[in-house]
Formats: structure tokens, C-alpha cells, sequence
């Protein structure tokens, strides 16, 4: 069963006799292993009350656009950049209606529009509101956008009336939001990702690193998990769980971490760098912890071998993707990089913002191709790993 471990939810209720299964629903994301916030509009908050969400979730509820105290935390902004799924449950007429005409006139409709994160609905109204041609209007407008459908079920209405309409069992719902994950769009690909730092031993306690956390190297783990790939991680030290299914090659330094790389390139179809690989290593390692000494001292550093060059200009070379971590002319350096390093895509990451980058939960990137390139907006780097993992899946 598909699931939604490492994913963050964020349901918004709009105002229908329907909101009081969100209840339900908050329980059904959980059970499948996702963060949940919740946002309502007023008229959700008619039928139920925050109180009983906020209390499921484990989270304050949001419910204002201009809210000062939600503006110091989590606005609009910060709340739209943490969702890797929108989800709105029950979805009224109104509500379809607003975000058919990308309308911004409260919380839940502005979030819809600020986040990176797919968009999914499941409708709740009457029978013949659904079958109304405005709804039926707005609905495939949104679809053509990309909007993501689960139901209307058909059935018994609360308003006594018979017909489609009623909104979907929350379980189906949650099935169907962990099912958007499960792409499956690598089925049959082996991919090895490179992630974290590594480590560059000085003597047998200090050693030459740098600020990776491994967060969007193993994002991209889940992604690739979720598209179906076969998946290795080949992880520098960092302290994070592997997304399940992944197989992980502990290493530490950037000599481990290509000798790994190469034992496994045989069996791999599209090979990720994304590890933060020291480019110096101190030229010897003193087999005994190094003694203070005098006011100054000069390290020797000799270069650390190139390992997604390496691979690239392997024999039997696989798709392969670098990173370009940079604080100025990020473009033009990462584009003379794809060159020289022979990839087939470079991912370009600013990581002059403190707030992306290194060691942060959100990234913000340039997807660079030898004849094209893409701005991925800033978003949960779950969001940007499942959209890096898209754009690979449409080139081999
Ligand atoms: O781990 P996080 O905290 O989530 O942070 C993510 C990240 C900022 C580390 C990641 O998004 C990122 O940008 N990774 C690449 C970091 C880097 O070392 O960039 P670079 O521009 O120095 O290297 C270019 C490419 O060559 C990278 O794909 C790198 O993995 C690879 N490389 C570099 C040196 C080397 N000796 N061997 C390599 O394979």
C-alpha cells in the first residue's frame, strides 16, 4: 500500500456538512505516516470546530489571512512552502469556484496559490450543484491545470436528495494522496544518489567536512522510492532515517565514497551526486591525535578525485545528474560545470541563502539541461526532490 512517510499535509476544510469527516481524515494521513496541519475557512469552522483539528493533528489550526501572530510563525507564505501536498477536504462549490478563478480572498485560496505542492480536491455538495455547468466548468478547469480529483462519491446526500456528490470515505481519500506519490515513473531503473558530506580525516579525531545535513539527498531517495526506482543511497555521516526500501552504503570520505560509487555502477541506470564532496583532503592523516604547537600552522591539501566525473565518463555511463552549490553567478558556474563534468543535468543551488541550500528543510533551484532550464520555486525539499525526480524520469 502506497504511504505517506516523510510527507507533510497540509488539509484545508471548507465550509460543508462534509467538513465533519475531516476528522476522520486528519487520523487516515497520520496512520499512513504524514505531518498534518490544517487550514479552515469561516465557513468550515460553522461545522466543525478548530479545536477538535488542532487536537487530531497535534498542530495549532490556521483559519486568517491577515493573522499578525500566524504572520510572525507560519504565514501564508511559510505554510504553502512546508506543504508537500495540499490537500482540500470537503472542497465546496464555492471554494472550486475561487480556485478555478485563482482568487486570493482568504487563507486556504491564497495558500492554493502560493504553494509549489500538487493540489488535490475532493468535492462535496449537492447533486445538483455538482451537475451545475459552472461546477462542471470550473472543475475541468482545474483538472486541465493539473488538480488533482478524488471523487464525489454517489449516494444517500445529507440534504435528502440522491446523486454524486457526497465527499469521498477519508480512507479512499488518504489512499489517494499517497497514491499520487507512488508515480511509479522509474519502474524498472536503478538509481544511486550521493549524499551528505564527507569526511576528511586530519589525524584519528578532527577531520575536513562541511554543513550537508544529507536532507536533499535523501529526499531524493524517497522521491526516486516513490517513482519506483531501485534505490541506493550512498550517505557520508549524517543523522537521518533512510526512506524504507532504500538500500544505504555508509561512507566517509570522498576516496570511500567513489570506490562505492564505482563497485556499483554496473547496476545502475541514473546516478545522482548530490553528497557535498570535500574537493582537498589533508595530503597525510597523522596516525596520532596532532599536538598544539606553535601560534600558526599550514595544513597540506591535495585534491579529492571527481567522482561524478568519474562516472559520467564511465564506459557504460548512466544518466547522470550533478549538483552546483554556489554563492555567486550560480547559473554561469553551474553551466560550465554540466560541461566539464559531462552530465546529462545539473541542478544549480544558491546556497548563499542560509534559509535553502545547506542543512535547511527547503531548497529553491535552476534545473539546468544541455538545451534547456528550469526555475523549481522554492518549496519543501520533498516537493523539489519529486519535481527534479519528474523532469529525470521524462529524459531516459
Ligand atoms: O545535504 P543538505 O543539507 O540537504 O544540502 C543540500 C546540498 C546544498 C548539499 C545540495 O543541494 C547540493 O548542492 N549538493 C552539491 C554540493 C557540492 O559539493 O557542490 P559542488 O558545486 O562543489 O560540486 C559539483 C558536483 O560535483 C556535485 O554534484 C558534487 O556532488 C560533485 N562532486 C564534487 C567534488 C568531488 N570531489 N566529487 C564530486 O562528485
Amino acid at each position: 500500500m502506497a504511504h505517506l512517510f516523510n510527507r507533510n499535509v497540509l488539509l484545508g476544510v471548507s465550509g460543508g456538512i462534509a467538513a465533519y469527516k475531516s476528522a476522520e481524515l486528519v487520523r487516515a494521513l497520520q496512520d499512513r505516516g504524514a505531518q498534518v496541519r490544517v487550514i479552515m475557512t469561516h465557513g468550515a469552522q460553522e461545522f466543525i470546530t478548530p479545536l477538535t483539528l488542532q487536537a487530531l493533528s497535534g498542530n495549532p489550526v490556521h483559519t486568517e489571512l491577515l493573522d499578525e501572530r500566524a504572520e510572525l510563525g507560519m504565514g501564508h507564505i511559510e505554510l504553502a512552502r512546508w506543504a508537500d501536498l495540499l490537500l482540500v477536504a470537503p472542497a465546496t462549490a464555492d471554494l472550486i469556484s475561487r480556485l478555478s478563478a485563482g482568487r486570493a480572498d482568504d487563507l486556504l485560496s491564497t495558500v492554493a496559490l502560493a504553494t509549489a505542492a500538487p493540489l488535490m480536491l475532493a468535492p462535496a455538495m449537492n447533486q445538483q450543484m455538482w451537475r451545475d455547468q459552472a461546477t462542471v466548468d470550473n472543475v475541468k478547469t482545474l483538472a486541465d491545470r493539473g488538480v488533482h480529483l478524488v471523487g464525489p462519491a454517489a449516494g444517500q446526500q445529507a440534504c435528502g436528495d440522491v446523486g454524486p456528490g457526497r465527499m469521498e470515505a477519508p480512507a479512499a481519500i488518504a489512499d489517494a494522496a499517497a497514491a499520487l506519490f507512488a508515480t511509479g515513473e522509474l519502474a524498472g531503473k536503478r538509481v544511486i544518489i550521493t549524499a551528505g558530506p564527507t569526511r576528511e580525516a586530519l589525524d584519528p579525531v578532527r577531520y575536513i567536512s562541511n554543513n550537508s545535513s544529507g536532507k536533499m539527498g535523501y529526499a531524493l531517495a524517497q522521491a526516486a522510492v516513490d517513482a519506483g526506482a531501485t534505490t541506493t543511497l550512498v550517505s557520508g555521516p549524517v543523522n537521518l532515517t533512510a526512506p524504507d526500501h532504500t538500500r544505504v552504503v555508509s561512507v566517509l570520505s570522498a576516496e570511500d565514497m567513489l570506490e562505492q560509487c564505482l563497485k556499483l555502477l554496473p547496476e545502475c541506470d541514473i546516478f545522482i551526486a548530490c553528497a557535498a564532496v570535500a574537493d582537498y583532503r589533508p595530503a597525510a592523516v597523522q596516525g596520532q591525535k596532532i599536538k598544539k604547537g606553535p601560534q600558526e600552522m599550514t595544513l597540506q591539501l591535495v585534491r579529492t578525485p571527481d567522482i561524478v566525473a568519474t562516472v559520467a565518463a564511465a564506459e557504460q555511463r548512466p544518466y547522470t545528474v550533478g549538483f552546483a552549490a554556489e554563492t555567486n553567478d550560480v547559473l554561469a558556474y553551474a553551466r560550465e560545470k554540466m560541461q566539464r563534468k559531462g552530465l546529462d543535468m545539473i541542478i544549480a543551488n544558491d546556497v548563499a541563502d542560509p534559509t535553502i541550500g545547506f542543512n535547511s528543510d527547503e531548497n529553491a533551484v535552476t534545473v539546468l539541461r544541455r538545451d534547456n532550464e528550469q526555475a523549481l520555486a522554492r518549496a519543501s525539499k520533498n516537493t523539489i526532490a519529486r519535481q527534479i525526480v519528474h523532469l529525470i524520469a521524462r529524459d531516459v
